[in-house]
């Protein structure tokens, strides 16, 4: 350990997994605890926020304890502590900001407030790959669908975003409808696995001209056609259905991220949020960035959905460039990219 070296303890609890964790320096990981509710609200069919916000009281200290231990590390240790204050659930994120508030000035440890956003993008940072800024980021989450140009470490423009639905939240209503469990997208990607994408031609939202998104047509068309073939009493082929689905969406994100790519020029484009975890968009994304002169960068598998090990990183860089939250700092749930 010598004096330049920067422990951030990274806070996450934006949704439905209450996370934290230690990174030295922006790039070594020393823990990464989660503990995920997802058992929980499962049964209801997706999350619960108040149901959220009582499971991160009684998991946010045990984990924060247990990421300190596995780091092996005292507060007395840490840098600086990061925490994310938007956007998600309101209850929920006032949980880990509360207990990062409180440990950083009982500890007098600066305080850094992290966009859960910008910590998903920045989880490419640790994927092992050369990564630098410019690049272009494709945000694919329960909540958000963007693209947007990281133009250095510190500085974000929106390219395009999702006009309705969100990519994650499509693949989890689809996966409702269909009667699959809570989160839908990966029960989607393991029955697709074993359809034909090419089955069903569902249409394809491209809305050319803009690099906005918007997948609720989609979803209504998917549902329109798993009614007629109810109605008419013929059998539902679920994989085909869930193949041709997420081909379709995968389509659209790899067509809008290639326009993306030309228009900018760049020739990095990172993958980020939930919907990353999903294997067809990695392969379909890797090879539509080759066709136009680019390159992908994806996370590792375990930082692709919700984790605290992006909230430090995005802390580390914020932390480097000077910045640091007031202790009136508080959630906001409709936080924006770049805010
Ligand atoms: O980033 P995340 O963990 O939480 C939010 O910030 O929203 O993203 C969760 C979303 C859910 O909609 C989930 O269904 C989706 O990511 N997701 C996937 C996969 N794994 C998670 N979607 C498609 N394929 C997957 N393998
Ligand atoms: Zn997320």
């Amino acid at each position: 350990m010598t004096e330049q070296d920067v422990y951030i303890l990274g806070i996450e609890s934006s949704c439905d997994e209450t996370a934290a964790a230690v990174v030295k320096n922006g790039k070594e990981v020393l823990s990464n605890i989660i503990s995920t509710q997802i058992p929980i609200h499962r049964k209801f069919g997706g999350v619960v926020p108040e149901i959220a916000s009582r499971k991160h009281i009684e998991r946010i200290m045990p984990v924060i304890d247990k990421a300190l231990d596995d780091a092996k590390l005292t507060m007395a240790e840490i840098t600086a502590v990061a925490v994310t204050y938007g956007p998600g659930l309101v209850g929920a994120l006032l949980v880990g900001l509360s207990a990062g508030k409180a440990l950083a000035f009982a500890c007098d440890k600066p305080l850094i407030g992290v966009n859960h956003l910008e910590g998903h993008v920045f989880a490419n940072f640790l994927s092992g790959e050369d990564l630098k800024p410019p690049f272009l980021a494709l945000v694919v989450s329960g909540g958000h669908t963007s693209l947007l140009i990281v133009e250095d470490y510190n500085t974000f423009k929106l390219l395009g975003q999702t006009r309705d639905d969100a990519a994650g939240e499509a693949f989890d209503k689809i996966a409702r409808f269909m009667g699959l469990p809570y989160p839908g997208g990966p029960e989607i990607e393991k029955l697709a696995a074993s359809g034909n994408p090419k089955s069903i031609a569902f249409p394809k939202p491209l809305l050319p001209g803009t690099h906005d998104f918007s997948f609720s047509g989609l979803k209504s068309a998917v549902i329109n056609y798993i009614h007629g073939l109810e109605q008419k009493g013929e059998p539902l082929n679920k994989a085909d259905i869930a193949a041709s689905f997420q081909e379709t969406i995968v389509e659209v994100l790899v067509e809008k991220s290639q326009d993306a790519l030309r228009a900018t020029g760049l020739k990095q484009i990172v993958l980020a949020g939930g919907v990353s975890a999903n294997k067809s968009l990695q392969k379909a994304l890797a090879k539509g960035a080759e066709e136009v002169g680019a390159s992908l960068i994806h996370p590792t598998a375990i930082l692709c959905t919700d984790n605290a090990v992006m909230i430090a990183t995005r802390g580390y860089y914020q932390y480097i460039h000077g910045e640091r939250s007031a202790w009136n700092l508080n959630a906001i749930p409709a936080l924006k990219l770049g805010e």
